[in-house]
């Protein structure tokens, strides 16, 4: 296992890793798998196309062998247990000796993880061809604020505009861990200049919150929510995660933001 990677994680600072998955398969993909616990090799069988198979299997391993770049213990050896809200944690004492929070994320084709020592983090991975029905669903599920300036905006810059909100409201919903409790429409991104505001709801604390929005590939949005918990600012370095990579290497692979995303109090 590497051993120079856990003193570039501060607290308060956070690493992704993401990996185009679509061309994972055979040994590379057998040799991941075997990383897995029995409880998810068993999951990772019940999927009926082999292609949500092979996503499961990547993120989980990729989680597992980027967790161990932070804290001596075999990929095989961390175990999991889920919070109340859903979201998956690290049972003790993998916990409390690690130190460390994560969240994953996959959509076909592309999975990602976040890692930050203890502050909560989601991560969300979205395609922008997925995004049928934008204005609809921007109704259904977004503030009036957000759902009024989508509908004002041409037919393909609101369904861009609408995955790239959902995929943040996605990763903040992650952060909290609480799943489908939490109402979509009492946050919102609105339009700033070049980027959005987040404009949270009245029980999270907005100046706490920071946002990244970037592009992996043209088509496809990665978003990472974190709660700081430090007076300075946090850090993000994002990695290219490859499945035969036996040991982290190299500096993190530049991915600019789409646009920035700032947090203001309500
Ligand atoms: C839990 C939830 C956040 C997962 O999101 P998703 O986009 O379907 O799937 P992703 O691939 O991004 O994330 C799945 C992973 O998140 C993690 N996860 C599951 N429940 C979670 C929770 N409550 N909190 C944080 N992470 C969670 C798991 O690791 C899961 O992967 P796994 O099942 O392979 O272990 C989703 O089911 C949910 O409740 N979303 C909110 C629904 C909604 O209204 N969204 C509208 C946005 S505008």
């Amino acid at each position: 296992m590497p051993d120079r990677w856990p003193a570039l994680l501060q607290s308060g600072d956070v690493h992704v890793r993401f990996c185009v998955s679509d061309a994972c398969d055979g040994a590379p993909l057998e040799a991941l798998a075997a990383d897995l616990s029995p409880d998810e090799r068993d999951r990772a069988a019940r999927f009926v196309f082999h292609r949500d198979r092979r996503d499961y299997t990547v993120a989980h391993a990729m989680l597992r062998r980027v967790l161990s770049c932070y804290h001596p213990v075999e990929p095989r050896a961390w175990q999991f247990e889920t919070a109340p809200g859903g979201k998956p944690t690290l049972s003790e004492p993998f916990a409390r000796e690690s130190g460390l929070s994560f969240n994953l994320s996959h959509t076909t084709g592309l999975v990602a993880c976040a890692v930050t020592r203890g502050d909560d983090v989601g991560v969300d991975v979205e395609s922008l061809d997925r995004a049928a029905r934008a204005r609809e669903l921007a109704q259904r599920y977004f503030a009036p604020a957000e759902a009024k300036a989508l509908g004002a905006m041409g037919a393909e810059p609101c369904r861009q505009r609408f995955i790239e909100i959902w995929t943040l409201k996605e990763a903040y919903v992650k952060a909290l861990g609480t799943g489908l409790a939490t109402m979509l429409s009492q946050c919102a991104f609105l339009d700033a200049g070049s980027g959005l505001r987040f404009v949270p709801d009245n029980s999270s604390q907005a100046a706490a919150w920071r946002f990244w929005l970037m592009a992996p590939e043209p088509r496809r949005r990665l978003a990472v929510a974190m709660r700081a918990r430090q007076a300075r600012e946090p850090e993000l370095r994002a990695w290219v995660w490859h499945p035969t990579l036996q040991s982290e290497d190299g500096a993190p692979d530049l991915l600019s933001p789409v646009f920035p995303v700032v947090s203001t109090p309500s």
